[in-house]
């Protein structure tokens, strides 16, 4: 999954509307406790930036009081965090058990097929990355995968190539179900809690 061919850039900076956000979220906590922003000031410099690169996490760690390795440990445990550029669309194909059987390798393979990529790799145009990730929670809705912070659930492979084709060409595929349901309900009759309670 990793590329190495990648630049770290030597400085980082929160746009003045990002610094006002950033206080804010520090302002929420205890006096001592500012730590505890952490997180949404990562997501920030990462919205910023497009990904996470490491003079960012230096940022935080200083705006926060905190060692740089802390915020480093933040960093690598969650997978939401990039700390290698991405494409402009993050594709991350749930594999965990529930997809998996019902058929994400279709979903994998259409993705790198529309793409021409590899699983860990971004287009040639700069516009897909496609990784491979476990449970996103959306088990209802197998198989499904999540393009920055959409998620397009009850896929077939089918539906996989026509988004991803979609966003290629710049259209903007609906999110959610393909199939026709709402949400996790069921896509025909009920089948439970028919009854009177
Ligand atoms: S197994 Fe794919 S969302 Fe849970």
């Amino acid at each position: 999954m990793s590329n190495m061919n990648f630049q770290q850039p030597d400085s980082f900076e929160f746009s003045p509307e990002n610094l006002e956000l950033a206080k804010k979220h520090i302002a929420k906590y205890p006096e001592g406790k500012q730590q505890s922003a952490c997180m949404p000031l990562l997501d920030l410099a990462q919205r910023q930036y497009g990904w996470l690169p490491t003079i960012a996490m230096d940022v935080v760690a200083d705006m926060l009081g905190m060692a740089p390795v802390r915020v480093y440990e933040v960093a690598t445990f969650y997978t939401m965090f990039n700390k290698e550029p991405v494409g402009k669309h993050h594709v991350q194909v749930c594999t965990n058990i529930s997809c998996w059987l019902r058929g994400s390798d279709d979903i994998v393979t259409a993705v790198q097929q529309a793409a021409e990529i590899n699983t860990g790799e971004t287009s040639a145009d700069g516009l897909i990355t496609l990784w491979e990730v476990e449970c996103l929670g959306a088990c209802s809705n197998a198989p499904m995968m999540q393009i920055n912070d959409d998620y397009f659930e009850d896929l077939t492979g089918e539906d996989a190539t026509r988004i991803i084709n979609d966003l290629r060409s710049g259209k903007e595929p609906a999110t959610g179900p393909q199939n026709g349901r709402t949400g996790a309900a069921p896509l025909g009759e009920l089948t439970s809690l028919t009854g009177d309670a």
